[in-house]
């Protein structure tokens, strides 16, 4: 029964000039008249879409008063899912998920079966992520031929291929993640595959690390390296050399992360149903084998009012939001059937945030700072806290995740609940661009760059806080500005106030340390795991990074990724450099 004398889609999106290009280029879609849709035609689409799913529920429900409610927290980017359900949603493909891990067995079959799947999943704008730890290692018999195995490092350049000629959605490429556990026989060859960097260009790799492995890289003691098959010891290493390895390849050149696998098992909410072997591409999704989970963020920088924040509208939005992205599962149009099936059996959603860099300096909170990782820690428990509370609300109408019985959330005191997780922190790569907000939990890279190489009197971009910033301490001044633009960061720029320059900290100015510590933070109060680079100067030495692993292990972080500046070919973004 829709009120039909409401007035929906009022509002117009609050949209800025950049986000209206990133939606022109990937997200507008053709309507049915030929006219390419207008960005609040876009998020209508969404919105009407996903309110159907109230249907299911309630033969009654009111869809045009859900659909409203949705498309204002989009409008007005408060909240936006991930970029598939931007994009597909009440279109034909209507695949909503980012997020997807796809089991590889030990077969030719099984390994072809699971490129098919990756082409399909790609092809509709997801990403994949999947463990080569049960391929025999390389050299290894193959009975049918009497010849050898090219073991998994050679298998993982079929997946490469496979992506690089399927463009997701049309739009952008898929991206994939590899994982192998430390104790496989070709940990060796895995953790030097990129080392190459023309090589498995659609992939990140990370190590799958176990408890033993971190207690021997501790006691100086070796670990053994188990068969695939049936977990048999067949040697041994080194345990601080590996580990010495990973973390000098990565101070090289990025790859190899680390995931800490016994860690993501320990808080698997439904270890009834199998292990986690794999995360998606970013790394902040750990999944089953078969299971997607669909992503959704909430923009901090619409909840800051005159310096506070409005914790009210935030529970509102996550109430929202949370019944959004519970729609989603059942609106997906899942890629395949074994998907279908694992997701709808834990009903695995991801909310969480962007802007937190902007909501920082409105709040004039450095980012390296105890006071921040304190906050970090209020806002994330707030919307886990929030976020399980409507779960379990809506496991009372719509009854919970059909695997809750063998879940840990009884044994948590829970009656009932609709999702077996419900928080993850997304890079939110595009979603960020579309709402103008800094990225996920990312500091700023740049207070201002240079936008266009061509332009003669190139004007640069500045942080619209800073520029605020600037004026309102009037410290503003176009050289100014065309100095912080040429530095990146206001780290030596005496013109500006030693406090302001403090909340103003961008990522190289931050000590590694601090970027750990971020991450811990969320961390704490995330079911699934938090998106983050950890940022080093190109000066930091291998033990830096070292220091940086074992920080993240010891603060129970569920794995690390960093980046040295400039250790890779082409870097897209560089401090100080026009873009
Ligand atoms: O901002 P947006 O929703 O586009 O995505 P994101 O938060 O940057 O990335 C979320 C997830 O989407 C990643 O971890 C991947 O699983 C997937 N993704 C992908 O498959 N291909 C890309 N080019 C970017 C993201």
């Amino acid at each position: 029964a829709s009120n039909s004398n409401k007035q929906l889609f009022q509002a117009e999106p609050e949209l800025l000039a950049n986000s209206v290009t990133v939606l022109k280029k990937r997200y507008l879609r053709k309507k049915e008249s030929g006219q390419i849709e207008s960005p609040k035609d876009l998020f209508i689409r969404v919105a009407k879409n996903i309110a159907e799913a109230e249907l299911k529920f309630d033969s009654n429900a009111d869809v045009d008063s859900v659909a409203d409610i949705f498309y204002n927290q989009m409008a007005s980017l408060k909240f936006l899912p991930n970029s598939p359900t931007l994009m597909n949603a009440g279109n034909s493909l209507q695949q909503l998920s980012a997020c997807f891990v796809l089991p590889v067995e030990d077969s030719l079959e099984g390994i072809f079966e699971a490129v098919k799947h990756t082409a399909l999943i790609h092809k509709s704008g997801g990403g994949t992520g999947f463990s080569f730890s049960r391929l025999r290692p390389k050299d290894d018999t193959v009975k049918t031929t009497k010849g050898v195995s090219s073991g998994p490092v050679s298998f993982m350049s079929v997946f490469d291929a496979a992506t690089e000629t399927i463009k997701q959605g049309g739009m952008r490429r898929g991206a994939n993640m590899g994982i192998l556990r430390v104790d496989h026989p070709d940990i060796m060859e895995f953790i030097y595959a990129k080392q190459d960097k023309t090589k498995l260009t659609n992939f990140n790799l990370s190590v799958g690390i176990t408890e033993e492995f971190m207690k021997s890289v501790k006691n100086g003691t070796e670990y053994d390296i188990l068969t695939p098959r049936d977990r048999k010891k067949t040697g041994s290493k080194n345990a601080k050399e590996v580990f010495n390895e990973m973390v000098r390849l990565a101070w090289e050149g990025g790859d190899p992360g680390i995931i800490f696998l016994d860690r993501i098992n320990n808080t698997n909410p439904t270890p009834a149903e199998g292990e986690m072997e794999s995360t998606n591409p970013c790394g902040e999704q750990p999944l089953l084998p078969y299971e997607s989970c669909n992503l959704g963020s909430i923009n901090l920088v619409k909840f800051v009012k005159n310096g506070k924040i409005d914790w009210d509208d935030l529970r509102n939005t996550c109430n929202i939001a949370v019944r959004f992205l519970d729609n989603v599962i059942e609106m997906n149009n899942y890629p395949i059937k074994q998907i279908d099936e694992m997701t709808k059996k834990n009903r695995k959603i991801g909310l969480g945030i962007m802007g937190w860099a902007d909501m920082l300096v409105m709040l004039n909170i450095p980012y390296n700072s105890d006071k921040a990782t304190l906050l970090a820690e209020e806002v994330m428990k707030f919307i886990r806290d929030e976020g399980r509370k409507m779960s379990v609300e809506l496991a009372e109408k719509r009854g919970s995740f059909p695997s809750f019985d063998k879940s840990i959330y009884p044994a948590l005191g829970f009656k009932a609940m609709r999702n077996a997780t419900i928080t993850t922190i997304a890079p939110t790569g595009t979603i960020s661009i579309i709402a103008g907000a800094s990225s996920g939990i990312e500091p700023y890279f740049a207070l201002a760059y240079y936008r266009n190489v061509m332009d003669n009197n190139k004007l640069p971009e500045v942080n619209p806080y800073f520029l605020e910033k600037a004026h309102e301490s009037k410290f503003y001044s176009e050289s100014l500005m065309n100095k912080l633009a040429d530095a990146g960061n206001a780290h030596d720029l005496t013109e500006v106030p030693e406090d302001i320059r403090k909340v103003f900290v961008t990522s190289h100015e931050i000590e590694p340390v601090w970027h750990v510590k971020m991450q811990a933070a969320f961390q704490k109060y995330t079911d699934n795991a938090v998106s983050k680079t950890v940022n080093f100067q190109n000066t930091a030495t291998i033990e830096d990074v070292e220091k940086a692993y074992m920080l993240a292990y010891d603060l129970g972080c569920k794995g690390i990724t960093i980046y040295r500046d400039g250790s890779r070919l082409g870097q897209v973004l560089n401090i100080g450099s026009v873009k």
